[in-house]
């Protein structure tokens, strides 16, 4: 749950981020929570609330308009979006990237002319300037951790969207994250290989591994989380555990989503 933020590997506090400087109601308003090392964390809202430009806030794809953000030892502040960004804040922005891993919702991330190990391995030999040897006995770990030993030598376009997105898996943990994010990771797969990534998933989950997936499979938010964050026009509306978000959610606007939901099998009570 929710912690102290000391006790927390990442804490946000009215993170604010907005595309036009004319509009109103920005992207995020004010987003503050802080999430503890180990925690499975499951993102839901509707299309355009700003979940992905949350995930791309904390992975420093996008730079903050104001607000702080701590992942571990590294820090990130921006009093307002007017503060030009100074040489210790990009150089905060690059530690975090480097920190928190990502996948993305595609299935074609991959470096196609590239198997699948050199993609696993690109990262830790071109950014951490790893020796070849470390590089690859990691790629191999990581392949076997999701299941891909058997495909270390394909190339991207012979493997299945389940196995680019485990394969796009490894290459975000050969960096060493201490975080991993995933926008919508099985969104764009076909039905039978939603379960083999999420898998991966829950595998991390129980080696400690914090995450924090957007998605709209709302049986593994429910399953898997340690809690869910319902997110609604930039803000964080409700978070709680999946069972009491589920059967009990308070706000209104909370129930309102989770009623789209009621028709594919989720007990929802709203
Ligand atoms: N790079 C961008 N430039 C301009 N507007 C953007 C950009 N990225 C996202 N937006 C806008 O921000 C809002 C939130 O988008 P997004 O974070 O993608 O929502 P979600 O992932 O919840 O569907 C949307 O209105 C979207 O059009
Ligand atoms: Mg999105």
């Amino acid at each position: 749950m929710v912690n102290l933020p000391e006790a927390s590997l990442i804490v946000i506090e009215n993170l604010c981020k907005s595309f036009d400087d004319g509009a109103e109601a920005g992207v995020l308003n004010n987003i503050s929570i802080n999430i503890k090392e180990g925690d499975l964390v499951s993102l839901i809202g509707p299309s355009g609330c700003g979940k992905s430009t949350f995930l791309r806030c904390l992975n420093c794809l996008e730079l903050l308009d104001s607000g702080y953000i701590r992942v571990g030892d590294v820090e990130l502040s921006r009093k307002s979006v007017t503060q030009k960004p100074d040489e210790r804040m990009l150089d905060a922005a690059h530690k975090m990237r480097v920190e928190v891993g990502m996948v993305f919702q595609g299935y074609n991330s991959l470096f196609p002319h590239k198997t699948v190990i050199q993609n696993i391995m690109l990262g830790p030999l071109v950014v951490k300037k790893t020796p070849e040897p470390e590089a690859r006995e990691t790629a191999v770990k990581l392949l076997k951790k999701v299941g891909l030993e058997s495909l270390a030598n394909k190339y991207p376009s012979t493997l299945s969207g389940g196995e680019s997105q485990r394969a796009a898996i490894a290459r975000a943990l050969a960096m060493n994250p201490k975080v991993m994010l995933y926008d919508e990771p099985t969104s764009a797969l076909d039905p039978e290989l939603v379960g083999e990534v999420l898998q991966v998933m829950k595998d991390l989950d129980s080696e400690g591994m914090t995450q924090i997936i957007v998605t709209h499979e709302m049986q593994f938010a429910r399953d898997a989380s340690d809690y869910i964050v319902f997110m609604d026009k930039g803000e964080i509306v409700e978070f709680d555990d999946g069972d009491v978000l589920f059967t009990n959610p308070k706000n209104s606007r909370t129930k309102e989503f989770l009623r789209h939901f009621t028709g594919t099998g989720m007990a929802v009570n709203c």
